[in-house]
């Protein structure tokens, strides 16, 4: 997720488990080859296996319109490390949409065939290649052929967010396409829409039957939500994390973001203040103290208030 996970997030949450594979911000892929630094940035995990640390597999996200472009950025990041290459054709954002890249593109299946096709010729085979869709752009009419276009194109398998563009991320997400879409290909889908609590897993599955899914802001809302659900899988229960130790990944994600050189105390804040607002969905504890720290300016104060917080119902 653009903005919000980023590799330390990928660090931190795969630690807490649950993940089999997870999905870099996208790298923007304009008009030119980009240098080796852009996909280093978005990807730190390149210099390592293509892992977070915990040993979880990093696919590298490409968001663009052009195919020979596309094609050659995804053969760099090949060279670089990328082990697997996901592309997005589901951002709904109008600066990259009048770029001619993300769902902008869901108008027109023979683009998201070529663009994919393009990237799967570029790669050697044990490459996966992989694209997102969302629904549509305005309507669910070019929902099925974008998906075929996709798999026509010989992706490994494809995933869906259950929306179009224009629903943006209004609730509720509509799964019963996932399984519509899911019956017509033969390539894995990976359900994706509105899974933000093990509840609503349980709902989509039962919906999309499919087998396969992805968190987006479930895994920030809930960072112990992917452990839960593949305890699930296992028969097994497990106890949920507690606030305290919450808070004290949140505390780790400010200290591993503070470790970087050009890093400007601002944008810890921001990131910060971020995570909580999503956080306050689930944690009482962390709606009270994002109340208190909204409005604050210094990370100090707010450094001080989280690990106070983090020591609230620790026995
Ligand atoms: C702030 C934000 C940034 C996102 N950035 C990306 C991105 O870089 N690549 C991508 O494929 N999806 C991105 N998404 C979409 C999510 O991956 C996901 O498809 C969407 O939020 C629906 O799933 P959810 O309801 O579980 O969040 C982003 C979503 C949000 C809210």
């Amino acid at each position: 997720m653009e903005g919000v996970i980023d590799h330390h997030m990928r660090h931190l949450l795969t630690r807490i488990g649950g993940y089999d594979h997870c999905v870099t911000e996208f790298v923007r892929i304009s008009e030119q080859l980009l240098p080796p630094v852009v996909f280093h940035r978005i990807c730190p995990e390149l210099a390592h296996g293509s892992q977070t640390k915990s040993g979880t597999p990093v696919t590298l996200q490409l968001l663009g319109g052009a195919p020979n472009v596309m094609a050659e950025n995804a053969q760099r990041a090949v060279e670089l490390g990328a082990t697997a290459i996901d592309i997005n054709f589901g951002c709904p954002s109008r600066f990259t949409n009048s770029k001619a890249g993300g769902a902008i593109l869901l108008k027109e299946p023979e683009r998201i065939y070529s663009i994919t096709a393009a990237v799967r010729r570029a790669v050697p085979d044990e490459i996966a290649i992989s694209a997102k869709i969302r629904l549509g752009y305005d309507t669910t009419d070019l929902a099925m052929d974008n998906a075929q276009a996709v798999e026509a194109a010989n992706a490994s398998f494809i995933t869906v967010h259950a929306r179009t563009k224009v629903d943006g991320y209004h609730y509720p997400a509509r799964w019963e396409w996932l399984g519509k879409i899911n019956d017509a290909l033969a390539i894995p889908l990976v359900a994706n829409g509105d899974i933000h609590s093990v509840d609503e897993f349980l709902r989509c599955r039962e919906m999309s039957n499919c087998e396969d899914f992805m968190l987006g802001r479930g895994a920030v809302i809930q960072p112990d939500l992917a452990r839960k659900i593949s305890a699930i899988q296992f028969d097994r229960v497990i106890e949920p994390m507690q606030w305290y130790e919450v808070a004290a990944v949140v505390i780790k994600m400010m200290e591993l973001m503070q470790t970087e050189p050009a890093m400007q105390d601002k944008k810890v804040l921001g990131r910060i203040k971020q995570w909580l607002a999503y956080l306050k969905r689930h944690y009482p504890e962390a709606a009270l103290l994002f109340s208190e720290i909204r409005g604050m300016k210094q990370l100090s104060t707010v450094d001080y208030l989280l690990r106070l917080s983090s020591s609230t119902g620790k026995e």
